[in-house]
């Protein structure tokens, strides 16, 4: 079971970045726990963070070949980013919208994700434990599918 982790931007600064919202857990800490559990439940993880649109879409392009799922968190991408929700529509595996904070109570722009439609679903405001339920439903999902 492959599964493709993408962080979109400032993902990077994670325990610098608004600490009140992010918290303080740095953006390696985050990977430790994330690559900690993926392991504990039979998942190849490949992750990557970008700045960059451009890269994150070209990561997904390329999942086509290998990945069962990609679990995203598309950063600020997420409210405007098509070109992520067309990457992800174009290539037809199962994709699940990860975000730290729970968009839905935070500012009016965060409500919107246009990325949302191009997923099976979204978890959003569990902190590091949504990539964690993220990747359980990835295993889900991708299992039920070969049941
Ligand atoms: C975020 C929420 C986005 O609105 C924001 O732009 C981020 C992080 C989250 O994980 O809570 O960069 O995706």
């Amino acid at each position: 079971l492959r599964v493709l982790l993408l962080n979109g931007p400032n993902l990077n600064l994670l325990g610098q970045r608004e600490p009140d919202i992010y918290g303080t857990m740095t953006f390696e800490e985050l990977n430790k726990r994330i690559r900690d559990y993926a392991k504990e439940i039979g998942i190849e993880l490949k992750s990557l963070q970008s700045n960059h649109e451009g890269a994150l879409i070209d990561a997904i392009h390329e999942a086509a070949d290998w990945a069962d799922a990609i679990v995203i968190n598309p950063g600020a991408y997420t409210h405007y980013s098509y070109a992520i929700a067309d990457a992800l529509k174009a290539v037809r595996l199962p994709a699940i919208e990860v975000h730290l904070s729970n968009i839905h109570a935070r500012d009016e722009f965060r409500r919107t994700s246009v990325v949302a439609p191009a997923t099976v679903g979204q978890i959003a405001g569990f902190g590091a434990m949504s990539y964690l339920l993220a990747l359980q439903a990835a295993k889900a999902i991708v299992q039920q599918g070969r049941e």
